[in-house]
């Protein structure tokens, strides 16, 4: 549909048809949340949201140049191919213009292009709405060079146009996710090794609810880089190289060396990991009440050990829980790098429009604003959705 949609608006800006399409999932975090910089697990599954662009090859009189155009901003930019692009306005742009940079620096400069980006995943809502533009943009410099990168590769050159044109220093897991995303379930990802494999989850008596807060979330408030800190600290005092191969018991015994607020944010990280491990294994066992139960347990700990979590967040668990087993609901929690965002919740498939309902309710009186929720399954990664050269 989305797809249609990017060829269509194509077409009536560029006055011909696109060559590609291309596309590329968010995702939304299972468990595992604020352990990917720190070499832990993280489960995350791709959503059937996507970031599309259509593009062409640019008229021959155009120049080095990639012009693309934002349907969310109704904007064009135009970063030119020749140099390494420098980060700049409009900010939108930067998520190209560092995966350009990458490419580039690889020796990979791809022939000039018109492209019309647009998107469903919700923007700053951490759902990886970046991250998604981030590998779309990457899919398409493929189809265009006509060359594929390792996926790996190709993620931790979408997280360093993150990292060196967002200035979020963020870890592995949204591009891995974005690139690898699998329709038959969600990945547990070792980001220390960067490998993954496959939980399957298609089981459709069951479904993950997101639940949007509408605060939008921004990790590039220095929130998210004083957390990434305090785990690099702890690490060195405990002696390892990164808290993922720290275990709870390391952790309880450095607790009057760490300090207090150390030894909270450590503790988090390390008992996170056994979570992940667990709910993994819940999940492609179908014990969806084991699974949920640890997804209450992350939310604390995120809540009150890692403290990102905020009012609203709290307060859509809070809800989750209250209707409970009864009504439809696993579990819940805060989903991505949080401060605002989304929640998760995994619910009975019958019930789960009944839930999202109630908490829109709930969650409009509690808070006074609105709630977007939607359901989603687990979706495929980045792809070519469409190539007419072929
Ligand atoms: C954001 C980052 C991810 C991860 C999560 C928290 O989404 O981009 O790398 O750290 O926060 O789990």
């Amino acid at each position: 549909m989305l797809s249609r949609t990017a060829a269509s608006e194509f077409t009536a800006r560029f006055g011909r048809p696109p060559r590609w399409v291309v596309a590329a999932p968010g995702r939304v975090n299972i468990i595992g949340e604020h352990t990917d910089y720190s070499g832990g697990l993280v489960l995350p599954m791709a959503i059937d949201r996507y970031t599309v662009i259509a593009a062409a090859p640019a008229p021959a009189d155009a120049g080095q140049r990639l012009r693309l155009h934002s349907a969310a901003m109704d904007q064009s930019v135009d970063i030119p191919l020749a140099a390494t692009p420098a980060p700049g306005e409009p900010r939108w742009a930067n998520y190209a213009r560092g995966v350009l940079a990458g490419f580039g620096a690889r020796g990979l400069v791809p022939p000039a292009l018109d492209g019309l980006v647009i998107s469903d995943v919700p923007l700053g809502g951490g759902l990886s709405s970046s991250a998604a533009f981030e590998v779309a943009t990457a899919t398409l410099l493929e189809a265009a060079l006509g060359q594929t990168l390792d996926p790996v590769e190709k993620a931790r050159l979408c997280r360093q146009a993150e990292h060196d044109y967002a200035l979020v220093p963020c870890g592995i897991m949204d591009q891995l996710i974005s690139v690898l995303g699998d329709e038959a379930g969600a990945l547990l990802i070792d980001c220390r090794t960067q490998q993954s494999r496959l939980v399957p989850f298609a089981d459709p008596s069951v479904s993950l609810l997101i639940a949007n807060s509408n605060v939008r979330h921004s990790l590039g408030d220095g929130a998210y880089a004083v957390r990434m800190s305090a785990c690099m600290e702890a690490a060195r005092m405990l002696g390892v190289a990164e808290l993922g191969v720290a275990t709870p018991a390391q952790v309880a015994a450095a607790e009057s060396k760490l300090g207090p607020l150390l030894h909270r944010r450590a503790r988090h990280v390390v008992t996170e990991n056994g979570r992940t491990r667990a709910a993994a294994d819940a999940l492609a066992a179908g014990d969806w009440r084991a699974a949920g139960a640890l997804m209450y347990e992350s939310h604390r700990s995120l809540r009150d050990d890692f403290e990102v979590s905020s009012p609203e967040l709290d307060t859509l668990v809070e809800l989750a829980r209250d209707i409970g087993e009864a009504g439809g609901v696993f579990g819940a929690r805060m989903t991505g790098g949080g401060f605002g965002g989304c929640t998760v919740t995994l619910a009975a498939s019958d019930r789960v429009g009944d839930i999202g309902e109630r908490l829109a309710r709930e969650y409009q009186q509690r808070h006074d604003r609105p709630l977007a929720w939607f359901v989603s399954r687990p979706a495929r990664g980045a792809h070519i959705v469409e190539d007419l050269g072929k």
